[in-house]
C-alpha cells in the first residue's frame, strides 16, 4: 500500500489539473442547450479510463446520455467491484450569487469551487485516480468495472433499462459509490441508507383566462389562493404529512437505534449559523437528524403563476402551478404514495378550480446492513486513512438507481462519500476539500485491499 500512496503522492498535482480540467465542462443533464458538453464529459471519462488501464472502455449510448463502462478483471478468484458514480451536474443557476463561474474551477483556501466538484465529479473522479495509482503500482486486488452514467440528475431513467439489458455484464460482488458526504473531516461516517423520492408538478386552473383583479377578485376562485391553500393543508400543527394513508408503511426505528443515532455529534448553533436561520423546524417528537433523514417529507421546491415581472398588475391569475417533491423512507413505496398524494389532492380542489397532477421521476429508499464484509471493508478502510472508525449514518437524498441496483442485480451498494453537507452540492459556490479529494484516493485502495482480504478469510 505504500507504494500506492506515494504514487498518489508523486502525482497529486496532475490528479487534480485533470479533475479542474473536467469541472470546466458543463455536463447539465437538465439543460438541452448543454447536450453537447454533458456528450463531452462522457468522452473525457472515457479518455480518462483507457489512460487510467482500464479494458473494454466504451460509450454504452441510450435513449440520452451515454454511460462510460470500462473495466479491469485480474483474478477470476476475487471480489468484483462495480464503481458507480455521475458525471452530470445539476444547472448552476442561480449564477449571480456564484463568487466565481461554475464552470471556471478556482481553488481558495485548499477547497476547490466549481458546480460538479463535490456532487459528483469530484468524488466520481477519485476513483479513477485510486485505480491508476493501483494499476501503475501493481497492488490491484480486485476486479473492477466502471460506470458512470450522465443522467443521475434527472433521474437516472435510461440507466435503469441498461441495467435490466445488461444484467450479466454488470455482475459484481458490490458496488462502491463516492456520492454522499461525512459528517466532518474528522468525523469519518457512510451512510447505510438512503430517502426514496416522489417527485410530481401539479397545477391549478381557475377562470379561462386572467382577469381583473378588481372587476373579478372576491367574486371568482384565484388559483394561485386556492393552491396556497391546498398546499398548506398538507402539513398538520405538528408538521406531520396531512395525506391518509402517508404512513402506514413507515417502519419506526427501535429505541436502540434511535439512541445510536443521537450519538451522531450535531451542533445546532453551528447549523443554524450556516444556514443563516434562528430556528429549525419540522416533525414534532423529532430531531433534526432524524428529520433530514430517517422521516419521510413533504417540499414545495417551486411555485408559479400570475405575474411575477416589475412593478405591479392588478390581475387574477387563470393558472398555478408548483413542484412538489416528497423524501420517502424504507419500505414506504415511490409510487404508491405519488398515487396517494394524487388522489389527495383532487380530493381537497374546491369546486370553482380544475386541479391536474403530472407524476415525474422517482425511487425508492435503501438500506444498507453493517455486518457485510463489504461494509466492514470500507469501515476498515476509513479507520485507517482516518484514523478515527467512521459511525453508521443515514442519508437524507437520494440516488434511486441503488434500490434498483439491488432489486435487478441483487447487489448491495456501499456509500463510501467524502463530501460534506456543507459542500453546497446544488447549490451555488458548490466546493469540495482538497483534504477530501485526496482522502477519498487514499482511502479507495485500502478498501480495494481489505475487501480482497476479508473475502478470503
Ligand atoms: N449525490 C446526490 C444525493 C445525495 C447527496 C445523497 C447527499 C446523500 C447525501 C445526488 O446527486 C442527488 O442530488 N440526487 C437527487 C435525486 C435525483 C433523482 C434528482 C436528490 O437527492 O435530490
Ligand atoms: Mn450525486
Ligand atoms: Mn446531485
Amino acid at each position: 500500500m505504500n507504494l500506492t500512496k506515494s504514487y498518489i503522492e508523486s502525482n497529486k498535482d496532475r490528479f487534480l489539473s485533470e479533475l479542474l480540467d473536467l469541472l470546466k465542462i458543463p455536463s447539465i443533464s437538465a439543460d438541452p442547450t448543454c447536450a453537447s458538453s454533458v456528450r463531452q464529459a462522457a468522452e473525457r471519462i472515457a479518455n480518462n479510463l483507457t489512460q487510467a488501464g482500464a479494458d473494454h472502455v466504451r460509450l454504452e449510448e441510450t435513449a440520452g446520455f451515454p454511460i462510460v463502462y470500462g473495466e479491469k478483471m485480474v483474478d477470476p478468484k476475487a471480489p468484483t467491484v462495480l464503481v458507480y458514480g455521475h458525471y452530470d451536474v445539476q444547472p448552476a443557476d442561480p449564477l449571480d450569487l456564484w463568487e466565481s463561474p461554475p464552470f471556471e474551477p478556482i481553488i481558495k483556501d485548499g477547497i476547490i469551487y466549481a458546480r460538479g466538484a463535490c456532487d459528483d465529479k469530484g468524488q466520481m473522479f477519485m476513483h479513477i485516480k485510486a485505480f491508476e495509482a493501483m494499476l501503475a503500482t501493481n497492488t490491484l486486488a480486485c476486479n473492477v468495472k466502471f460506470m458512470i452514467e450522465g443522467e443521475e440528475e434527472i433521474g437516472s431513467n435510461n440507466l435503469s433499462t441498461f441495467v435490466t439489458q445488461h444484467k450479466d455484464l454488470l455482475q459484481a460482488d458490490v458496488i462502491l459509490i463516492s456520492d454522499t458526504a461525512i459528517v466532518a473531516n474528522d468525523i469519518p461516517s457512510i451512510d447505510v441508507g438512503l430517502r426514496g423520492l416522489s417527485y410530481l408538478e401539479v397545477s391549478v386552473q381557475g377562470p379561462n383566462r386572467d382577469l381583473h383583479s378588481g372587476v373579478y377578485g372576491g367574486a371568482v376562485a384565484n388559483p394561485i389562493n386556492i393552491l396556497c391553500e391546498m398546499i398548506a393543508s398538507l402539513h398538520d400543527e405538528f408538521n406531520q404529512i396531512n395525506i391518509p394513508g402517508f404512513y402506514d408503511d413507515v417502519l419506526d426505528l427501535s429505541a436502540a437505534d434511535r439512541a445510536a443515532m443521537a450519538q451522531t455529534p450535531f451542533d445546532l448553533d453551528a447549523y443554524q449559523q450556516d444556514l443563516g436561520i434562528q430556528a429549525v423546524h419540522g416533525e414534532k417528537g423529532y430531531s433534526t437528524i432524524e428529520r433530514a433523514s430517517i422521516r419521510p417529507t413533504l417540499d414545495v421546491n417551486g411555485i408559479w403563476g400570475g405575474y411575477i415581472g416589475e412593478g405591479a398588475k392588478t390581475v387574477l391569475p387563470s393558472m398555478a402551478y408548483a413542484k412538489i417533491s416528497m423524501r420517502l423512507v424504507p419500505n414506504q413505496s415511490s409510487e404508491k404514495i405519488t398515487q396517494l398524494f394524487t388522489e389527495h389532492f383532487l380530493s381537497i380542489a374546491p369546486k370553482g378550480v380544475k386541479v391536474n397532477v403530472i407524476p415525474h421521476h422517482g425511487g425508492e429508499a435503501y438500506l444498507m446492513p453493517t455486518d457485510s464484509i463489504a461494509y466492514q471493508a470500507a469501515s476498515d478502510a476509513m479507520a485507517e486513512t482516518f484514523g478515527k472508525t467512521p459511525i453508521p449514518t443515514r442519508g437524507g437524498g437520494s440516488i434511486p438507481i441503488v434500490a434498483l441496483f439491488e432489486k435487478e442485480l441483487g447487489i448491495k451498494s456501499i456509500l463510501m462519500g467524502f463530501g460534506l453537507d456543507s459542500d453546497a452540492i446544488h447549490s451555488p459556490n458548490e466546493h469540495f476539500g482538497l483534504f477530501n479529494f485526496y482522502k477519498g484516493i487514499d482511502t479507495i485502495p485500502v478498501f480495494f485491499r481489505n475487501l480482497k482480504q476479508l473475502s478470503q478469510s
